[in-house]
């Protein structure tokens, strides 16, 4: 499904108070997992059967743009088939590429391409075109890499790869995943060693796969806490079938309407448990909620395990800033569990929330605001004072501004809530989790 602002919209959506949520859903497949996926199998030599990928739109543009620089891509059932074509041996694509609402897979292609001695064009919707893309061409034009795009470093943008790329040895300026993907994936066909200093750890799924398919990569700590991640080029991958856990942010949304619905009780199988994207869940249980974790286990290389969720009463809570990067696409739901939560909450450190697929600090106010929250932003920290129950809250219209998370925090503040709430356009869902209004409906949500 295309979305342009000029396009009809999903038609208003309403989320109302329900009785309570029970029963069990499977939440689809990792984002971050999925994207990464798709792309080291195209870079492996062989065959991968990728099982539970997300068949979200920002995925669907990653499989596409797989395919245009030239890796076999099928869906068998309900596995999907790459064949790759080896590092180094990617093809021009004929067409334009684009990554649609997707900051992940434009970030993290563009490391791959800089690397490629080809020509490539990138583009996006309005969102991910209004996004700062500086992070990673500034860096990856050290490896010899050419990058001309709009005024700001906006896409669209043209990539002029090189086939001799120098190893880059980059210290990261803000804690982003996705700029610490792009140089390790330009590093695989860099002649050298290519390193990645991050002061504070971020999601390590680009680490973790490419130790899947056969590459050495080494991980070593700061005095600070940080990591060094180093990497040999000219790498080989080998094909590895891939087990894409159930995305834990994904997870976020039915997590907190469970908490907040009273009497609810819901079970997440299969749910991802990297430490490194966890900080929901850390927060959560701070606040008095009530999540259990069974079955722990490894599968696919990441510990997954089966949430177990019952409403509870919630108390504010004060997160720091260095739990950002562990939870960092959970604020907006977060911020909902604040407003109905007993007492203050600051969530504090969320400039890197000002470039999302919206400025989501900025819409997060907006959308608690517009239904009866107290809330307010202190230099880079929002300030939230609970109501303590769900009390004259609702009521509002939500403007998801293209952004997934958006729109599902305000369905979720819909089904807490003592009045309805009102979203402006649902169809970003799509990008992210597929399915969420039917299974939040599967739980007995009035949506
Ligand atoms: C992602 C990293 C994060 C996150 C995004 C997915 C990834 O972005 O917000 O949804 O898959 O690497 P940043 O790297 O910009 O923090």
């Amino acid at each position: 499904m295309e979305h342009h602002p000029s396009a009809p919209v999903i038609p208003l959506s309403v989320a109302r108070n329900p009785g309570p949520l029970r029963g069990t859903i499977r939440v689809p497949g990792d984002k971050s997992i999925s994207h990464r996926a798709l792309m080291l199998a195209s870079l492996a030599e062989g065959r991968t059967v990728v099982t539970g990928l997300l068949e979200g739109e920002d995925v669907l543009r990653t499989a596409d743009a797989m395919r245009a620089l030239g890796a076999t891509i099928t869906r068998e059932a309900d596995q999907w088939v790459i064949d790759g074509k080896g590092v180094g041996a990617l093809q021009e694509p004929a067409d334009v590429l684009d990554m649609g609402n997707s900051g992940t897979a434009a970030r993290l292609l563009s490391g791959i391409l800089s690397s490629h001695a080809i020509t490539s064009f990138m583009t996006g919707d309005a969102s991910l075109r209004g996004r700062p893309m500086r992070r990673v061409t500034q860096p990856l034009a050290g490896n010899g890499a050419c990058f001309a795009t709009r005024l700001g470093e906006k896409l669209p943008m043209a990539i002029i790869g090189t086939g001799e790329a120098t190893p880059l040895s980059y210290c990261l300026p803000v804690a982003s995943a996705q700029v610490k993907s792009a140089i390790l994936l330009a590093g695989l066909n860099a002649e050298g060693r290519t390193r990645v200093e991050e002061p504070v750890a971020t999601r390590d799924h680009t680490e973790n796969m490419l130790r899947h398919f056969g590459v050495g990569v080494d991980v070593g700590l700061t005095p600070t806490g940080g990591r060094i991640i180093t990497l040999e080029g000219r790498a080989r991958l080998v094909a590895r079938d891939v087990v894409v856990p159930a995305d834990p942010s994904s997870a976020a949304f039915p997590i907190v309407a469970a908490s907040l619905v009273p009497g609810s009780e819901i079970r997440l199988p299969g749910v991802g448990l990297n430490p490194l994207r966890t900080g929901l869940f850390t927060t959560l249980r701070e606040m008095g909620a009530v999540l259990d974790i069974e079955n722990e286990r490894v599968e696919g290389g990441e510990p997954v395990g089966d949430l177990v969720v019952r409403s509870a009463a919630l108390r504010g809570v004060d997160v720091p800033a260095d739990r950002a990067p562990s939870m960092i696409d959970e604020y907006p739901v977060l911020a909902v569990a604040c407003a109905f939560a007993s007492g203050t909450s600051r969530l504090r450190g969320l400039e890197e929330l000002r470039v999302k697929e919206s400025d989501r600090l900025s819409a997060t106010v907006a959308l608690l605001k517009a239904n009866g929250a107290d809330v307010r932003v202190e230099g880079d920290d929002m300030i939230i004072e609970g109501r303590g129950s769900a009390e004259g809250l609702g009521g509002g219209l939500v403007e998801t501004q293209m952004d997934h998370r958006l729109a599902m925090s305000a369905i979720v503040f819909g089904l807490a809530a003592e009045k309805p709430v009102l979203v402006d356009d649902t169809g970003f869902i799509n990008t992210s989790f597929p399915g969420f209004v039917s299974l939040m409906a599967a739980l007995g949500a009035v949506l």
